[in-house]
């Protein structure tokens, strides 16, 4: 079956139509989507009815869930059940109302306002985000996607020749930080150490090569910190001029799911007194497909 794809974006972000993806996906399916990732680097699917299983099946699909780790704190209570379900809302985990100003789980998805880049502070970084809509405030709370790829294909061929090669450092202890947050138990900064990724990042299927910079990145290995840190501020800001940018506005029932290696994304503000709850899986960066099924 042919999928039906509308683009979104010129050359980036495309709606994917009449496709449910609450059932088991045929493998040639998977396979399309995957093509369809490749060249869209966003893909949008409205309507849909999943819960947390069948989105979690869904992400299985194309590689390995990650596992939430931000769960080391003691006595910390987790408003959703499953491991590799990343809580993304504005909702207090005992009153399932909107938060206090002050909550702790407030103040680390604030960091999600930033420009990043999931998990590119893991050794094994994030690959596909799939961020489904519960509820959504009625104005606001859009999420923003930069194409890193165009981003790269603009840059100077010095600028090119510059960071092939260039190493960053990834925290999210660095990212929350440049917000004022550091209340990190030890051991959530023992299960979250730094973790160094290329400044160019090739998609081994296309070949095509993108910028991979993130909030989270602190400094560029072998250069002083200000240099690099201008350096990754430069790179941000290519990949999110307004051409490049796709801002998606929220609807009940939408699945996006991007491609962290080869995006910028970042979430907008909105009246937090509305509730706001959505809900993530990223996969790990493994090749695709990482699980041949039988057919
Ligand atoms: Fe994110």
């Amino acid at each position: 079956m042919a999928l039906s794809v509308r683009e979104l974006h010129p050359g980036f972000a495309a709606e994917v139509l009449d496709l449910a993806l609450a059932q088991p996906l045929p493998d040639a399916t998977v396979a399309e989507l995957q093509d369809a990732m490749d060249r869209h680097g966003v893909l949008v699917f409205r309507g849909q009815h999943l819960d947390d299983h069948s989105q979690i099946a869904f992400a299985r699909r194309f590689g390995p869930p990650e596992r939430y780790v931000l769960s080391y704190r003691p006595g910390i209570k987790l408003r959703l059940g499953q491991p590799e379900m990343v809580d993304v809302s504005n909702l207090d985990a005992t009153t399932g109302q909107p938060q206090d100003r002050n909550a702790r789980h407030r103040m680390v998805n604030l960091g999600n306002r930033l420009w990043h880049t999931d998990s590119s502070f893991k050794q094994v970084r994030g690959a596909l985000s799939m961020l489904y809509a519960h509820a959504v405030p009625p104005e606001g709370g859009e999420t923003e996607f930069g194409d890193c790829r165009t981003a790269y294909d603009r840059l100077p061929a010095s600028v090119k020749q510059q960071i092939e090669g260039l190493e960053a450092e990834h925290s999210l202890m660095h990212s929350r930080a440049t917000l004022g947050f550091t209340d990190f138990s030890p051991e959530e900064r023992a299960a979250l150490p730094p973790a160094v990724h290329k400044l160019v990042s090739v998609n081994p299927r296309t070949g095509r090569k993108s910028v991979y910079v993130a909030s989270h990145a602190s400094h560029v290995l072998g250069m002083p910190i200000a240099e690099g840190r201008l350096l990754i501020a430069d790179l941000i800001e290519a990949a999110t001029r307004p051409d490049l940018v796709y801002r998606h506005a929220w609807r009940v029932g939408d699945l996006v799911v991007w491609d962290n290696r080869r995006t910028l994304h970042r979430g907008m503000p909105f009246d937090e007194s509305y509730p706001r709850d959505l809900r993530r899986v990223t996969t790990s960066d493994v090749a695709f497909p990482w699980v041949t099924s039988p057919t």
